[in-house]
C-alpha cells in the first residue's frame, strides 16, 4: 500500500499536487497536510482515493513531533512526498516583524528539513521527493529578501540531497516557478489587482504542477515552467546580480507606500 503525503494540500500547489498524483494507480492512499481542517475535507470528498487529514501547524515542533509519531505507528511506504506549504511576506526590512521572518524560516526552510528527512526512511526505490522553491532562488530579492534567502535554502539542500539519494535510486525534484495564480498573494501582501502589479505573468498552478509531477517522475533536480520562467534563470545566470536587484527593486518599489521606503 502507497501512500502520497502533501503538505499545503488546503490550497493552491500543494491542492493540484494532490489532485494530480492521486490519479496514479501507483498511489493507494494520500495523507493531506496544512492548517485548515474544513479545506481537506472538502478536496478528500472530491480525490478518489483513501485519505488521512492531518490539521497540523507545520511552524509549530509539537506538530512536527506529532508527524514522526504518525510515520513510526503507521509504517507507510511513502511514493510521494510533496512539500508545498509555504508563505511569504513583501516589504521593506523594517515593515516585515521579525516573528515573521521566524515563522517563514521555521515553515519553508525548517519542517522542509524535517519532513525530508523523517520521511526517507519510508521511502523505497524510484520515491519521490517534491520541494516547492521559486524563481526567487534565481538571484537575491530585495523586499522578499527572507523569502528568496528560504526558497534558495530549499534548492541548495534538495539538489544535494538528489544527488545523495542516487544509489538508493530516490530522486529530490525542486519546483521553480515564477509568479502563480494562488492564495500566496494575499498572505504575501502584494496586490495582484493593481495596475502596475509587478507580479506578471502569471501562470496556472495546474500547469506548474502538471509540468513538475512529469519532471519529477522523470527523475529530474529542477522544474522549470514557461519560457519567461526559463529566461529568467538564463538572465540570472550571464548578468551581475546587482543589475538584476536593480530593474527588479524599479518594479517593485512602485507596490510600496513612502513609509515602508524611508
Ligand atoms: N504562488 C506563487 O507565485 C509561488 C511561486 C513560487 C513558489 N511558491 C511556493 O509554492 C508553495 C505553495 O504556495 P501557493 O502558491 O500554493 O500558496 P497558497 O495557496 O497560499 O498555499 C500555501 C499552503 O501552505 C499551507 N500553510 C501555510 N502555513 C502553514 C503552516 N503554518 N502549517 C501548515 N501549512 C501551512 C496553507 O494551508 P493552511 O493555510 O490551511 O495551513 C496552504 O495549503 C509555497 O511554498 C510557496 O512559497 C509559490
Amino acid at each position: 500500500m502507497s501512500v502520497a503525503i502533501i503538505t499545503g494540500a488546503s490550497s493552491g500547489l500543494g491542492m493540484d499536487f494532490a489532485k494530480a498524483i492521486a490519479k496514479k494507480p501507483e498511489v493507494d492512499s494520500l495523507w493531506l497536510i496544512a492548517r485548515r481542517t474544513e479545506r481537506l475535507e472538502a478536496l478528500q470528498k472530491e480525490l478518489q482515493k483513501p485519505c488521512k487529514i492531518l490539521p497540523l501547524d507545520l511552524s509549530k515542533a509539537a506538530s512536527l513531533e506529532e508527524y514522526q509519531k504518525l510515520l513510526q505507528s503507521e509504517n507507510p511506504e511513502v511514493s510521494y512526498l510533496v512539500n508545498a506549504a509555504g508563505f511569504g511576506k513583501f516589504g521593506s526590512y523594517h515593515s516585515v516583524p521579525v516573528e515573521t521572518a521566524f515563522n517563514m524560516i521555521d515553515l519553508n526552510v525548517k519542517a522542509l528539513v524535517f519532513f525530508s528527512q523523517n520521511t526517507l526512511p519510508f521511502m523505497k526505490e524510484n520515491g519521490r521527493i517534491i520541494q516547492m522553491g521559486s524563481a526567487s532562488t534565481y538571484n537575491p530579492l530585495p523586499y522578499l529578501n527572507v523569502y528568496a534567502a528560504t526558497k534558495s535554502f530549499v534548492k541548495v539542500y534538495s539538489r544535494a540531497l538528489h544527488r545523495e539519494l542516487k544509489p538508493r535510486k530516490i530522486t529530490v525534484t525542486t519546483v521553480c516557478p515564477g509568479w502563480v495564480q494562488t492564495e500566496f498573494f494575499s498572505r504575501a501582501d502584494i496586490d495582484t489587482n493593481s495596475k502596475k502589479s509587478f507580479a506578471k505573468p502569471m501562470v496556472s498552478s495546474v500547469d506548474v504542477v502538471k509540468k513538475a509531477v512529469r519532471d519529477a517522475d522523470r527523475g529530474k533536480d529542477i522544474s522549470m515552467y514557461g519560457l519567461f520562467n526559463k529566461t529568467h534563470h538564463f538572465l540570472a545566470k550571464i548578468l551581475p546580480h546587482r543589475l538584476i536587484m536593480r530593474l527588479w527593486m524599479g518594479m517593485a518599489k512602485k507596490e510600496l507606500s513612502d513609509d515602508e521606503l524611508n
